[in-house]
């Protein structure tokens, strides 16, 4: 296809290669990130995931040897040979990646005659033939290779010998792991080999595929149906250092409001408004926390976006101030679908503004969903997006807190829209092929600035369908599950892998959408959404009730027990939101990307670490009375529960009643804690409690941010930073505290902390030389400090 190398050229961070048929682009965007780019369609366009590249590409020298170009930047040897075959190496001469030589070996589908018809008569889906690509990128397969990311697919952990395509897919039936799409496309993915890790981002909107190894087991490739060319390697060694490279380039997700992390409830619908008040009322009165509340698609007008039914909903303001004084915040789905409906301003608008996608011939593109006949907003088009980012106000006037985008691969009932169907694209049309995975993430981005223009608060919006980058606007969830004891087993990989994906803020329904749950299920499956970003139960229309209290008294009580859990730890869940912001890393997490030096973490699959030092081994089985859980090499591992210390890097059986859910905390670690309330900001929160976990020696520092929870005035400095430093003397006589002020700009500080100290006897504690009273319960010593300073505790 590139033919024999010709020559190359350096401009700025640039290397333009040329071959006999084509030139190429190598770009430098740091030591450890490189591009790779050649425009296969003529326009050339901004990416649609990456808004702000910021290139800092260090020294790096470009020379010729043996007929190849050779880029050497401070962390990496690139190597481009004829056909614009690549070798990337690290700086220790190890090849990290390369290109396979070889042709396409795929192996064979063998069928027959009219086999393909009749297997599909009965309903199944087979595949004889797939897309043509129009370029395929084939990279040699290591024998000890493991893969993660790719965003939300099905399936295990380690996607190694899997297929999967990218293109955003509203498919209700159970999700299993044989399917090779979902409702999002994230075409990014990690490798691991030999403990180094590495990256591999392909930066194209089309329909693109993804083989790990399934076709052939000596490559594994990536390649699109059109566009260009045009990914990224990003080096590691670490996996934490690739999902940095990751969001560096794509961005990483805003600090949220604090309530968004508080406890959701959300139902297929709770109306009329006497059902939500309901659900809202037995929420207090049976002391389990909650902070948002959700109205489906049934509180609209026909569904008709940024409509009310004033049947079901006859003074929505008054409701929603209501449920607000009460501490609830009400979230509103809003789809993309506009009904047609000549006199319904949103739908006049669309026609008057020309906002919605045409059909080949310029006439608006008419399809199915919920309202009926609906035209699809063109949210490609600048013009569109400001239109849609305006109408939020019309929610957020009658006191809507956060919006819930849906149905936005987009989703149609009338077949799948035509690939010829036109989009704006600002100037530069494009097709439905081009902008299907886009489409969800303009329409988040719009929601999301209309929601920061209208309120001025943090936006918190909510996404089925995304691409790259959307992480930037929107949280999002898992799409329609089911409550199958399947379903809350592979919500852990699928978490785990959107985390590692670059979306940091991701939950699944709790409970599971369609079909029953039932009592253990829910139980089990509230453990786990205690410790995930997003913590929503929904279920659908039809199926059983499945709040907190529908099972009866003894699942209420344990889902009490952990939304409360859940409510403690919410000063550990910001923080590492605080951090995310900055580096990108997610708070759910697999193993491996903690414990990278200990393969044994590589395909845990039931287990999971809520950022960096809460290992949360639930289970995922009916009936489960006792669990093996692997403890990572290198740390020691304290039982939440039961305070017991277990040595890591071995499996240990831990008991599992109905009521536990087997938490460890690595030795050294702070967990920061709050009082548990009913919902965020009950009552100001003046004292900060911190968990301590001392190890046997040495220094572990944390610090904790704070600030008001809400506006972007952290911004510009307004937040508070603690410094917690805890130092074993090693001769197991003395443990220090450090507690320091890093910056103030918070006015609404903490009066007071309180320590807890695990599995430590005192024999005397102080603070900068005075007394401090102190209890000791046997496992855990507890004291209170009015002000920051140095605790030095005497064993
Ligand atoms: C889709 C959504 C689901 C929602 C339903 C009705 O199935 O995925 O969450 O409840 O539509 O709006």
């Amino acid at each position: 296809m590139f033919g024999k190398l010709k020559g190359f050229q350096q401009q700025g961070s640039s290397v333009t290669i040329r071959f006999e048929q084509k030139a190429a682009t190598v770009d430098i965007i740091t030591p450890g990130i490189v591009r790779f780019f050649v425009p296969f369609t003529a326009k050339q366009q901004p990416s649609k995931a990456i808004e702000q590249l910021q290139k800092t590409p260090g020294s790096f020298t470009v020379r010729s040897g043996n007929g190849e170009a050779v880029i050497e930047t401070e962390k990496l040897t690139v190597r481009i040979g004829d056909d614009f075959r690549t070798t990337v190496l690290d700086k220790d001469g190890r090849v990290l990646s390369e290109d396979d030589p070889g042709t396409a070996a795929p192996f064979i589908r063998r069928g027959a005659g009219e086999g393909l018809e009749l297997a599909a008569a009965e309903g199944h889906k087979l595949e004889a033939e797939r897309n043509k690509l129009k370029f395929q990128v084939r990279k040699k397969m290591e024998h000890d290779m493991f893969f993660y990311g790719l965003g939300e697919k099905t399936g295990h952990l380690n996607k190694k010998g899997y297929h999967y395509k990218m293109w955003n897919t509203d498919d209700p039936s159970p999700h299993v792991e044989s399917f090779e799409t979902l409702y999002k496309s994230i075409p990014f993915f990690i490798a691991l080999k030999d403990r180094q890790a590495f990256g591999y981002f392909l930066d194209n909107t089309y329909e693109s595929v993804f083989d790990l190894g399934k076709e052939n087991s000596n490559y594994y490739a990536f390649g699109a149906v059109d566009g260009n060319l045009d990914y990224y390697f990003i080096y590691g060694p670490s996996a934490k250092e690739v999902v940095g490279g990751y969001t560096h380039l794509t961005g990483t997700a805003p600090l949220p409001q604090l309530w968004t992390l508080g406890y959701q409830q959300c139902r297929w619908a709770y109306v009329p408004e006497q059902r939500l008040r309901e659900v809202a009322e037995t929420f207090r009165r049976k002391d389990i926390p909650c902070d948002a509340l959700y109205l489906d698609i049934d509180y609209m007008d026909g569904y008709r976006v940024f409509t009310w039914d004033k049947k079901k909903f006859p003074d929505p303001h008054k409701t929603l101030q209501d449920l607000r004084e009460q501490g609830f915040k009400v979230v509103t789905i809003i789809d993309p679908g506009v009904k047609k409906d000549k006199g319904y301003p949103i739908y006049d608008q669309g026609m008057a503004g020309h906002y919605f996608a045409t059909d080949k011939d310029g006439l608006p593109y008419v399809n199915k969903v919920w309202p009926g006949d609906a035209l699809y907003p063109d949210f490609s088009s600048h013009k569109v997006r400001s239109w849609w980012a305006a109408n939020q106000k019309i929610m957020t006037d009658t006191g809507v807190s956060g919006i819930w985008n849906d149905m936005n691969e987009p989703a149609s009932f009338n077949g799948p829209l035509p690939d010829d169907v036109q989009f704006q694209h600002d100037g530069v049309p494009a097709d439905h092929r081009e902008i299907h995975n886009v489409y969800g993430h303009y329409m988040a981005k719009a929601t999301y600035e209309g929601l920061k223009k209208a309120t001025g608060k943090r936006p918190f919006v909510i996404t089925r369908a995304c691409y790259a980058g959307t992480q930037k606007y929107s949280t999002v969830w898992t799409g329609d599950n089911q409550s199958l004891w399947e379903h809350l087993r592979m919500s852990l990989p699928m978490l785990m892998n959107l985390g590692l994906s670059g979306v940091p803020f991701c939950g699944t329904d709790v409970g599971g959408f369609g079909f029953d749950c039932t009592a253990e299920l829910l139980a089990r499956w509230i453990q786990v959404g205690a410790f995930t970003p997003l913590f929503r139960n929904h279920s659908s229309i039809y199926t059983r009730d499945q709040e907190p209290w529908a099972f009866g008294e003894q699942t209420e009580a344990i889902c009490r027990k952990y939304i409360k859990l859940r409510y403690r730890l919410l000063p550990y869940l910001y923080d590492l939101f605080h951090q995310e912001e900055k580096n990108g890393l997610p708070l759910i997490r697999p193993l491996l990307l903690n414990d990278q030096h200990d393969p044994r973490t590589y395909e845990i699959n039931d287990e999971f670490l809520c950022g960096d030092d809460l290992l949360v081994a639930p289970v995922v089985t009916q009936g489960e009375k006792a669990r093996a859980v692997y403890l990572p090499e290198g740390s020691d591992w304290v039982d939440y529960w039961t305070k017991t210390v277990y040595k890591g890097g071995q499996y240990i059986i831990r008991e599992t009643p109905l009521d536990v859910c087997p938490i460890y905390i690595r030795s050294g670690a702070v967990i920061p804690l709050y009082p548990v309330q009913h919902y965020v900001g009950e009552q100001p929160v003046t004292e900060l409690t911190l968990d301590v976990y001392p190890a046997r020696k040495g220094i572990r520092s944390y610090r904790h941010y704070q600030d008001d929870g809400e506006s972007f005035a952290y911004r510009k400095g307004a937040f508070n930073l603690y410094q917690f430093d805890v130092t074993a003397g090693g001769d197991g006589k003395t443990i220090r505290i450090s507690a320091e002020k890093k910056h103030a700009g918070y006015e609404k500080g903490y009066r007071s902390f309180r320590f807890i100290v695990n599995q430590i006897h005192p024999a005397a504690i102080t603070l900068e030389g005075e007394p401090v009273a102190f209890s000791d319960s046997g496992n855990q010593t507890v004291f209170t400090v009015k002000k920051t300073g140095e605790v030095t505790i005497q064993l």
